[in-house]
């Protein structure tokens, strides 16, 4: 994603206002809460998480649909595992790394260190913060194994939907390996804090309101794969403007990889319309009205309670992930699956269908008084302590 819910599934400047509207401000928010101030608490009280998941429905997706889930797996195994690589061909984080092996290693780090300072600090917190988003991998193979029908019930399945999820995590994993330690070579940012906003989020979790249901989950693994291939192409385009093509090189093929992902789960859905199309529909509205928030929407740093606001700020003034990305995802993945033209739905499906339809010109229309909004005001700063507490506009 991976994932994501942020870099999560962004939706940076509405954010500004969900945040404020929801009371994401510490102490307290209607479904997410945040528990501050954990560094003065005393060495015998229970660990607590830094933000929490409020109320959460559970199981919402009828019994009897476990079935249909059932009925696809030969075509799951034919039509969804060959969107994952074979081991032997895939790249490896090694390939695009200074070899520790070789007598060249010191040089190749040194180069590596002079490229990267022709990135501005502005492009690294951008960066990070995609780069904490995929190192909170065990938070969502552990949201897809919450998925009734189809998650790992061993943790060694051979379900084409258990396979999946561990090759996907395997795949994932090489993700964050690589951008960590190219940051680590950098020099550019503080490890320390961002291994703490690491732990704090895995900690953390997420809030996916999958409600255990398959349909809202491979809905949002489609629309979150296409946010990260959105995000990470990007990064890999700033990287290249400012000379660093061999970043351009890391960023571009783990965007390449988030687009096969999103491919594979696109399709799940697709079929999901095909053989059900009023539950598939209904889902589709019901996580749009949720709204897809990113994966690590619940970062913080031991210091910014609003953390994710900053850096998906910093991510829409570069352009890296925007409002309007989020409107174009979801007129992407509409058309993708021919949602306009879904017929014999019940009275219910064709509401969300007009709903899903006529959203994401509403999403835009709100996002153009948002940015209206926002250039009358003054710009703010904001010190990220992933770069040693620099101040960014956000
Ligand atoms: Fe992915
Ligand atoms: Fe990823």
């Amino acid at each position: 994603m991976a994932l994501t819910l942020h870099l999560t599934a962004f939706f940076p400047s509405s954010f500004k206002q969900l945040s404020l509207s929801q009371g994401l401000k510490c102490p307290k928010a209607s479904m997410v809460s945040t528990h501050c101030s954990p560094a003065v608490e005393s060495e015998n009280k229970p660990f607590r998480p830094a933000k929490e998941v409020g109320f959460q429905v559970t199981h919402s997706m009828p019994p009897d649909k476990i079935e249909v889930f059932k009925s696809i797996e030969n075509w799951a195994t034919d039509n969804i595992l060959v969107h994952l690589h074979n081991v032997e061909k895939s790249w490896q984080p090694q390939d695009f790394l200074p070899a520790p092996e070789s007598e060249g290693f010191y040089d190749q780090v040194k180069e590596l260190r002079e490229r990267s300072k022709e990135l501005p600090d502005e492009y690294f917190v951008v960066l990070v913060g995609n780069m904490i988003t995929e190192e909170a991998l065990p938070t969502y193979q552990t949201a897809l194994n919450t998925l009734d029908a189809v998650r790992d019930e061993t943790g060694a399945s051979l379900t084409p939907w258990a396979i999946w999820t561990r090759a996907w995590t395997a795949e994932e994993n090489k993700h964050g390996d690589l951008l960590n330690k190219y940051l680590y070579l950098s020099g550019r940012v503080d490890m320390r804090q961002i291994e703490k906003t690491i732990q704090y989020l895995i900690g953390s979790a997420m809030d996916t309101k999958f409600e255990n249901n398959p349909y809202n989950g491979f809905i949002y693994t489609s629309f979150q794969e296409r946010a990260t291939f959105i995000s990470h192409g990007n990064t890999a385009r700033l990287a290249k403007a400012h000379g660093d093509t061999k970043l351009a090189q890391i960023c571009g093929t783990i965007a390449a990889d988030e687009k096969r992902h999103e491919a594979a789960y696109s399709k799940i859905v697709e079929k999901l319309f095909q053989i059900d199309p009023d539950a598939t529909m209904l889902a589709l509205a019901d996580m749009m009205r949720k709204k897809i928030t990113m994966p690590a929407y619940l970062m913080y740093d031991g210091q910014d309670d609003i953390l994710f606001h900053h850096y998906s700020a910093v991510a829409q003034r570069l352009g890296v992930y925007t409002a309007k990305d989020y409107a174009d995802i979801l007129e992407f993945l509409v058309g993708r699956w021919k949602v306009e033209k879904l017929t014999g739905l019940s009275a219910e499906g064709y509401r969300a269908q007009h709903f899903v339809c006529g959203l994401p010109s509403k999403i835009r229309r709100m996002e153009e008084k948002a940015q209206t909004r926002a250039k009358a005001k003054q710009a703010s700063s904001a010190p990220f302590s992933w770069i040693f507490h620099k101040e960014i506009i956000v």
